[in-house]
């Protein structure tokens, strides 16, 4: 007797697990938005490029839809990133920015054009004016995530890749491409500028279809690394150094200071290199810029202020643009791997010797 009814409540326990299970996958598949949604191609050239739009009406672009709990989280925290596959490559797809900023990005053209409530973005775009002028005001003024400094006449230099990579779109599309990279994150324009195909360590860039940009998954981050062993996490301090030092003197023209270096934004590849993944805030110091340009203290080198506390980290991308060379990119990495260990200043010790 007391067996059935245990059998019935186990029955009954059974078919609304697999009910909520049901609902829960349904709730899922509604929210979960597809690639046609992701993109807005519609938006272009309010977009960030379509080099990958053919490969996405072939079907190539696959998201994961239940591979990743992570992938979940992120759309809800609307952080906009998305893993899945291009044809056999793992990739991740960005929006760039959080659903607000979008739409943000979207009034600020709308407002422009005072199209009042028949506006399209696609072609309200053309209402900004000169483009390539409201470009290098946000890169002087830091209006989005890229700053240019302490001047911006050689911005063309700068984006010599981007326009050789995208010579074959016309110049105008190439603009508002640009312009509206450089309005949400900045990201794919450096992810060009400093091509990972060229040795530096970052996520290769893959391409652009509408609102969304598509990178190589460089893998996972160094969060979960912390407990590697002693011999790998020397290794992590020694691949870091050499980053620093690479976005601080390995460009001809230019040094780029990354001001958002923590470990979840470093992934370590199949191979075992670095890569660093967050590219959305960098300080570009132009060590050409013109004589009169220059700030006092420019043959100065910069010596960022050390804070005598854990994990504490402060910059000024005022003192940085002042001098032609920061140590900034250094004391980012050694922040990163003191906490708790003095592998760096043992590997910083070993690149002292050898003259780096
Ligand atoms: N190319 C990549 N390969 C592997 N993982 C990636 C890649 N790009 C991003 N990720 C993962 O997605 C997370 C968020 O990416 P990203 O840092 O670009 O977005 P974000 O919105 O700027 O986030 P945050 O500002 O909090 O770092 C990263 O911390 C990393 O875990
Ligand atoms: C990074 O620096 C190392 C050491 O100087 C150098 O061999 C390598 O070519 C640099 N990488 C890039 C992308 O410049």
């Amino acid at each position: 007797m007391v067996g059935l009814q245990w059998k019935r409540r186990a029955r009954v326990m059974l078919t609304l697990l697999s009910a909520s299970v049901c609902l829960v996958m349904l709730i899922f598949c509604i929210w979960w938005p597809s690639v046609t949604d992701l993109i807005e191609v519609e938006k272009c050239p309010a977009c960030y490029g379509v080099s990958l739009c053919p490969a996405i009406t072939r079907g190539l672009l696959t998201v994961d839809t239940f591979g990743s709990v992570a992938g979940f989280v992120n759309i809800l925290g609307s952080k906009n990133v998305l893993f899945g596959m291009l044809g056999n490559q793992k990739v991740v797809l960005k929006k760039l920015g959080h659903a607000k900023e979008l739409v943000n990005l979207d009034s600020i053209i709308c407002e422009e054009a005072n199209l009042g409530s028949s506006c399209h973005v696609n072609e309200a775009i053309w209402q900004q004016g000169d483009l390539i002028h409201s470009i290098r005001q946000h890169v002087a003024n830091q209006g989005g995530g890229l700053l240019l400094c302490p001047t911006v006449v050689n911005m063309d230099h700068l984006l010599s890749n981007v326009f050789y990579k995208n010579k074959d779109i016309g110049v105008k599309v190439l603009h508002a491409n640009i312009w509206t990279s450089i309005m949400i994150n900045p990201e794919p324009l450096l992810l060009q500028v400093l091509p990972e195909q060229d040795g530096w360590p970052v996520a290769k860039y893959l391409g652009a279809c509408g609102r969304v940009v598509v990178e190589e998954y460089a893998g996972e981050m160094l969060t979960s690394y912390h407990n590697a062993p002693w011999l790998q996490r020397a290794n992590f301090a020694y691949q870091l150094l050499i980053a620093a030092h690479n976005f601080t003197d390995s460009h001809p023209l230019f040094g780029f200071y990354l001001t958002d270096i923590s470990a979840d934004n470093i992934a370590l590849d199949s191979h075992g290199r670095l890569r660093f993944v967050d590219l959305e805030n960098v300080i570009i110091v132009d060590r050409n810029a013109p004589v009169e340009d220059r700030p006092l203290s420019w043959n100065v080198p910069h010596v960022s202020e050390t804070y005598d506390c854990d994990g504490c980290f402060a910059f000024s991308a005022q003192a940085i643009c002042s001098h032609s060379r920061s140590d900034h990119n250094f004391y980012a990495v050694c922040q990163l791997l003191m906490t708790g260990t003095t592998v760096c200043r043992m590997v910083l010790r070993c690149l002292e010797i050898s003259n780096l």
